[in-house]
Formats: structure tokens, sequence, C-alpha cells
């Protein structure tokens, strides 16, 4: 049988509803089925064939739908619509296997010539990807307090007030909340203040989240970005990294606290800094200190890059404030301040990675400007 003329061909009406019948007139259609896709050899051949079965206008499928399924009655339906899909899955499985075997076996010689490969060419380039210098430094700092034991946490940068701000005993209305800068999320003035969402203003938020996820002991650091609304400048960006530390255990003092930072930073610069500590304040810590590092350019003796004060200041630390336990403890009681202590910092990776490859504008680092990121690779 011709092509064409089963594709003209009309749908003959069913002599009726019994399973015999019905298959006996479904096999007919399933015999043109195979004789139409014999030759299928061409792209062409195969597109016609969909078209001739499945095409949703003129497609045959369609016309058996409209002869024999649409018209039958409710009883029947169920008996024909199971041979109509039996069908239409032949169909396709016939399209599938001839669409297959014709693209392995029908590459023809032009096809071929233009996929062969020249290899007398000059091999493409592929650009080397470089660690970000911030990057690199974040994992320089990892490295150190992972020799010291401890391990990395991580926390959302979209962050609740609680945790950025009230459970480490910034109260609502507190002026220190001021000296954070906050982005907030806009449109939540129906919440409780506590619920609200903003940017973290610091990595600390992750200090609470992972007391109340850990009973003590606990000796970790918390990489990750923070956001300010400070205006942009050589030595500020509204986005910059921290890398904040926390460790708590029975009897940790301000001594621990030393030790862990002059040894930190002498990994980090050289055995020939020093470090020094100030009085300060930071509402989770008690008492609070910044920290200074001798100058790594000129060791001290006074240069343009420490002010000419032999000391440049890179850090804020503390003892864990009581207050703070105290909001641990309602997630996990063993943070019970009569019984354990512990210490806190927290660090500007930007500004390390800047002294350390001497970067003058903070901005570089996040232009995505390859001529300046490819000096690292
Ligand atoms: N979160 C403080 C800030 O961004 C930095 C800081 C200071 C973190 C003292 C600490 C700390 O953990 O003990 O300004």
């Amino acid at each position: 049988m011709h092509v064409s003329e089963i594709a003209s061909g009309d749908i003959p009406p069913l002599s009726g509803y019994s399973e015999d019948q019905l298959d006996k007139a479904f096999a007919a259609i399933s015999g043109e089925v195979e004789a139409s896709s014999a030759a299928l050899s061409t792209p062409e051949a195969i597109e016609a064939f969909r078209l001739q079965w499945l095409g949703r206008k003129q497609g045959r499928l369609k016309a058996i739908s409209d002869a024999w399924l649409k018209s039958a009655p409710a009883e029947a339906r169920k008996l024909i619509g199971q041979r109509f899909n039996t069908l239409k899955a032949e169909i396709e499985q016939r399209l599938e296997h001839a669409s297959s075997s014709h693209g392995a076996a029908g590459l023809d010689a032009e096809a071929l010539a233009s996929k062969r490969i020249d290899v007398t060419l000059p091999g493409a380039r592929r650009q080397l990807g470089a660690e970000h210098p911030v990057i690199r430094t974040q994992n320089e700092l990892l490295a150190i307090f992972a020799r010291m034991g401890y391990s990395v946490s991580i926390g959302p940068e979209v962050e609740t007030d609680y945790y950025n701000f009230e459970s480490l005993n910034f109260p609502p209305g507190h002026p220190a909340r001021d000296t954070q800068d906050t982005l907030v999320i806009a449109g939540q003035d129906r919440k409780p203040l506590r619920d609200r969402l903003l940017m973290r203003t610091h990595t600390s938020p992750v200090q609470m989240r992972t007391m109340e996820q850990h009973p003590p002991p606990l000796r970790i650091v918390i990489p990750g970005k923070v956001h300010r609304n400070d205006a942009a400048d050589a030595t500020h960006s509204p986005m910059f990294h921290q890398l904040e530390g926390l460790c708590v255990d029975t009897n940790i003092t301000f001594a621990d606290l030393k030790g862990t930072l002059d040894h930190a930073m002498k990994e980090l610069y050289g055995s020939s800094v020093r470090t020094r500590f100030f009085p300060s304040f930071f509402p989770f810590t008690e008492p609070s200190a910044d920290v200074q590092i001798s100058c790594p350019f000129c060791g001290g003796s006074g240069c343009r890059k420490c002010k000419h004060s032999g000391w440049i200041e890179l850090l804020g630390c503390g003892m864990v404030d009581p207050s703070v336990f105290e909001f641990a403890r309602l997630k996990q009681p063993a943070y019970d301040p009569k019984k354990i202590s512990g210490f806190a910092f927290g660090m500007g990776i930007d500004r390390i990675a800047m002294m350390k490859y001497g970067i003058t504008d903070i901005s570089l680092m996040f232009s995505g400007d390859l001529r300046f990121l490819e000096q690292f690779a």
C-alpha cells in the first residue's frame, strides 16, 4: 500500500463494540502503521510519517479518536481508550526507532567531513582560574585555626533581628545598633521586631546559631559575607567579609584568648609579629578588646602603612558575655554561664587580604575586573 493512499483513507466505522470487534478494527490500523513505517530512511520520510499519524489537526490518530472514541457509548469508551493508547505507543515507538537508527547510521560523508578534527591547528587556550585574594586569605585563616582544632560553621546572610542583634545582647533601641548601619529588608513592619529580616551586619549571629545546635565544648570559626549601609570608598564596601571565632569550654580565660590570637597572627604574618590588646566595647563580650599587631611592613618602627605608629588595628574580641549564654541556654541548657566560659573574636578578611597583597582600593576586589584578578593566578 502506498503511503499517500493510507494518509488519505477515511476511518471505517466500527462494526460493533465487542472486544473482538474492537481488536479487529485496531489490528487493521496497526497493520497500516507497520506498512507506512517500512521505509523511514530519511529525515523527511520520518517527519512525513509523524505528521501522517500524530499530526494535531489531520493526523490519523486524531481521526480515529474523532470517529471511534468520541462517539462511542460510555460503556465502550474504556475498551476503545485502552486500544487507542496501545496504538499511539506503537506509533511513537516506531518513530523513535526510526529517528535513532537514522541518527547513527545516516551521517553522510559531508556531515562527517565537517566533524573531522584538524590536529595540526593550534589548541584552544583555556583560561586558568585563580583563587580570589579574599578567598585565598580566608582559606589561610581557616587552615590556621583548623590546626588549633577549630571547625568551620556558616550561617545565612539574610538574618533575623533576633540573631543579628537581640540574642547578642543588643536590646531593641540599644545605641550600639546604630553603629552597625544595618540594611533591612523592606515591608516587614507588621512582624514582631525579632522576626524582621535584615542583611547580617556581622558574622556574630552564627555564634548563637551554632550554640543552639551544639552543646559545649565548642571551637568554631565562621567565615562569610556581611553587609552594611556604608558609603563606598577606598577602604569601605557595603559588602565585605569577616572571620568570626568562638571558643567555649570550662575554664576558658582571657589568657586563652590572648594566646590563641597571638599565635594566629604569628602564623599569618610571621613569628616576629607582636600583638597588643586595648579595652573596647561590644555588647556580646565582657570584657572586650581591640587587638593591634606590630606593623608587618616596617616591623614596628613606623611607616606610611601604619601611619607611623608602628601598630595596625586588626580585630575585635572579648570574653563571651553571660547574657549571650543565657540566650543560648534557651535551646541548649549546657550553656550555663556559671559552669562554662568562652571567648570570641571577629576580623575583617578583606582588610587582611589588602594588607597582605598591597591592595589600596577595596572596590578592586569586587569589580570583577580580570586584569586585577589575573594577577593572583
Ligand atoms: N561583630 C563585631 C563587628 O562586626 C566584631 C566582633 C567583635 C566579633 C568582638 C566578635 C567579638 O566575636 O568578640 O563589629
